[in-house]
């Protein structure tokens, strides 16, 4: 039946501008999945195998729930894919699952999502949400023809509904357009300045997904305060078994240089150890072949 062979897609969202949810049949990969890990898609036999962060997932339904932004080939192809298309194959549960640890009444996890950063950081937050710990949720979007998942039956309201006291919620976009204007790093910075001072509650630590340099930022921003930060990397793979080195994070670790891999060591990574100024290069490292790639799909 259409949209029950397996990795079909059983429906689909259109989220903003170029922005695309996906509900894909995968029983398996959603019967094993845990917050934090990811999969990788591939759109056709021929095409090339992205890592895709799961946005959530049903075990009841069989079905694993995927956000894609259309920059490249793949994920232009992708997003032009419809219900009842299958994919050509799904790997996963892949990586590490988020290391969540239990906080006090008078402690916070602060997210800091970028943009598409939404849809990993979602279901991360709902696991601290469920085990007792206080939420503060700082979500940024370039401008509001890029918001998702904030409307009245979505997601973020979905969970701030069933956990009132538990979820804060600040949002921002770069031109204010939409909620504060400014970056998540703004209102970071204030919750920060006010922990100095014991104000609100402590920061017990703080978990940024989105662009690099957003999460480079962030990593600069809570380092001066010693305040335990992960930045889940969205990286270049190519095998993600460890091997071909392509998604390769250089980190610093009592002065030494250590070679840690996204698809095994992570997604999440210790942001204060990356190595920024070697690691943000290689989100270029295949531009000109990228470029080359897009315009011949397009043409
Ligand atoms: Fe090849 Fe991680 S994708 S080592």
């Amino acid at each position: 039946r259409l949209g029950q062979a397996p990795q079909a897609i059983v429906k689909k969202v259109h989220l903003g501008e170029g922005i695309e949810e996906f509900v894909v049949n995968a029983p398996l990969i959603a019967a094993a999945s845990k917050a934090g890990q990811f999969v990788r898609v591939l759109a056709w036999e021929k095409g090339e195998l992205i890592p895709l962060t799961l946005a959530d997932w049903d075990t009841k339904a069989g079905t694993i729930t995927l956000v894609v932004q259309a920059m490249g080939t793949s994920s232009l192809a992708i997003n032009a894919m419809k219900i009842g298309q299958a994919f050509a194959g799904i790997a996963g549960p892949l990586g590490l699952p988020s290391e969540l640890h239990r906080y006090g009444p008078d402690e916070t996890v602060v997210f800091t999502a970028g943009g598409l950063g939404l849809p990993p950081v979602y279901p991360i937050m709902r696991e601290h949400l469920r085990m007792g710990n206080h939420v503060t949720l700082i979500a940024g979007f370039r401008s509001a023809s890029l918001v998702f998942w904030v409307g009245e039956d979505e997601c973020v309201e979905q969970l701030r509904r069933e956990f009132p006291t538990l979820l804060d919620v600040i949002y921002t976009s770069n031109d204010g357009t939409f909620g504060v204007k400014g970056f998540v790093t703004h209102p970071l910075q204030e919750m920060l300045e006010a922990n100095k001072t014991s104000k609100g509650r402590r920061i017990a630590e703080v978990v940024t997904i989105g662009p690099p340099l957003m999460m480079r930022a962030v990593a600069d921003l809570t380092r001066p305060y010693g305040v335990k930060t992960v930045a889940s990397l969205n990286s270049i793979m190519v095998d993600a078994t460890g091997m071909c080195g392509a998604c390769m994070v250089p980190v610093v670790i009592d002065g030494k240089m250590v070679r840690k891999h996204a698809c095994i060591d992570g997604p999440e990574i210790d942001a204060h150890l990356i190595d920024w100024d070697k690691f943000l290069p290689r989100f270029g490292q295949f531009k000109v072949q990228e470029g080359r790639s897009k315009e011949r799909y397009l043409a």
